[in-house]
């Protein structure tokens, strides 16, 4: 289905511009820390530890603030849709109060870093984030978490507005959020980082993490770098150990941008119905934007992801009244079976690698307080929220339920896809841009055919763990459902845990 207007680009990435960064080649410099990744978490905590007097190199496989972060709405706020009460009906109180404490205290820190930047960054604090609920069938999930909110002593209200053009029956109310750029200020923040003594290396991807004794051999598509600890900031964790590979879901959303007419109210926002619908303002480029984000599925699960905006841009027409569109875009999204991220120590017996993921899609806060509790972990310092983040949990205390659901679902598509029967069609009736999964003399292979009737042939055995990907006609991507590595067409890595592209295939 054809997306109607728009970019293919987040209005993020095209407001931003590369931070000055001086040389980003890859060098083999002296390093007490490699963080991996540069979204939110990755430069925050390279930050936040060469403040703490450690030197510290960031390896990028794109470039800085092309990454996951810069494909949402962008809220900065620790009101995170109903996952208080989730995590309380799951692991109790405490876990509640201290992801809780985690996230003002990833809320807090982010504000201190934007207001000390440079660059204007579009930070604006004092919004309230306004979790709604559109049916009466759905309110008492918002009751419940503004009662578990209130318990662990967060500032919220219940009541029955919400700033949207629209009724609803229940919300609860987070005062004094915010909201920013997230380009700018990833871009600010790398700036800053380079600026006080630190090293980015772009383009460049990290493939293994040897850890031997007291230092760490990082082998990268560029060469080798030693440090003596490694942090793995990289969403979805390409290092196959600790066990977190398995237990993640990820899901991939989808976002548009469209001019909102004159005197509609677009606050910031989220529904608690399916499907989701997340909600804020942005003025860029001298116009008042509606953002929406939602509409979200896990990876490789559908084939239509171009509908997806097609929907949002309805629900933006009929709900706002939104006419114009400037931008679509998609993003992914990890999620853990106890919706508590994994953060600290990548497995029981690693004392120098970390691992930083599982955000549920809320990663501006979680993944600050993920950047302050690896600095302590490393520095040695007490974090109080450390024990109820713990990535080692991944081996030691799941599964629980959420594990056996989605590894039964990967289990499923690995055994159907390696011993299922051979893909159907021919090459011959590949019209120019469609793709399928074929048969091509005995080997599975992913083939697509570009508009101007060009055949793209690759293996369409995943590089990370051999499942199958599936086509995704919005992105002309390859997509994996196990573990959500996606490729582009001609098999390149988008997005691990993959590090290998999608092996070349020639027709016979
Ligand atoms: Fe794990 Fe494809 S992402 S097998």
């Amino acid at each position: 289905m054809p997306v109607r207007a728009g970019r293919h680009l987040s209005p993020w990435v095209e407001t931003m511009s590369p931070p000055d960064l001086g040389s980003t080649a890859f060098r083999d410099v002296p390093a007490d820390v490699v963080v991996i990744g540069a979204g939110i978490t990755g430069i925050t905590a390279a930050l936040l530890l060469q403040r703490a007097g450690l030197r510290v190199v960031v390896v990028e496989a794109e470039q800085v603030g092309r990454s996951v972060t810069t494909a949402s709405t962008v809220k900065v706020t620790f009101g995170h849709k109903t996952l208080y009460s989730t995590i309380e009906q799951g692991l109790g109180l405490d876990a509640a109060a201290a992801y809780a404490q985690a996230n003002v205290a990833g809320f807090g820190q982010l504000l201190d870093l934007a207001r000390s930047l440079s660059t204007d960054c579009m930070l604006e604090h004092g919004h309230p984030h306004i979790i709604y609920a559109e049916r009466e069938d759905e309110v008492e999930q918002i009751q419940k978490e503004a009662d578990v909110a209130q318990r662990i002593g967060l500032p919220v209200s219940l009541g029955h507005e919400a700033p949207v053009p629209f009724p609803v029956a229940a919300a609860v109310t987070f005062e004094n959020q915010a909201h920013f750029h997230p380009g700018r200020y990833l871009a600010a923040l790398a700036e800053t980082f380079v600026r006080e003594g630190g090293t980015v290396i772009e383009g460049v991807r990290a493939r293994d993490v040897d850890e031997d004794g007291g230092v760490c051999q990082v082998d990268t598509t560029a060469g080798c770098l030693s440090a003596a600890h490694v942090v793995v900031a990289t969403q979805y964790p390409f290092l196959d150990r600790g066990g977190q590979f398995a237990q993640l879901s990820a899901r991939r959303s989808y976002g548009i941008a469209g001019v909102l007419p004159d005197g509609v109210p677009a606050g910031m926002t989220i529904n608690v119905g399916s499907p989701t619908h997340s909600t804020r303002s942005a003025t860029l480029g001298g116009e008042k934007l509606l953002i929406v984000v939602g509409e979200g599925h896990e990876v490789g699960h559908v084939t239509d992801s171009a509908e997806r905006w097609v929907r949002l841009e309805q629900w933006a027409q009929e709900r706002f009244g939104v006419t114009e569109f400037r931008n679509h875009w998609s993003a992914q999204e990890t999620s853990t079976p106890d919706h508590v991220p994994f953060v600290g120590f990548i497995a029981p017996g690693s004392h120098r690698i970390y691992t930083a993921t599982g955000y549920d899609g809320w990663g501006m806060t979680n993944g600050t307080a993920a950047a302050i509790l690896i600095r302590d972990l490393i520095v040695g310092e007490h974090n109080p929220w450390a024990a109820t983040f713990d990535a080692r949990r991944a081996e030691t205390s799941l599964p629980g339920k959420g594990f056996t659901k989605h590894n039964l679902h990967v289990a499923k598509t690995w055994v159907k896809d390696r011993v299922g029967g051979a893909p159907t069609g021919s090459l011959q009736d590949l019209r120019a841009g469609d793709a399928a999964v074929l048969d091509v003399s005995g080997e599975r292979t992913a083939a697509y055919r570009g508009d101007q009737g060009e055949l793209h042939m690759v293996s369409a055995v995943c590089t990370h763990m051999g499942c199958d990907v599936a086509w995704n006609d919005g992105e002309k991507s390859w997509d994996c459902p196990c573990h959500g590595s996606r490729f582009n067409y001609d098999g390149a890595v988008l997005h691990g845990p993959a590090t290998s592209p999608l092996l070349p295939r020639s027709p016979e």
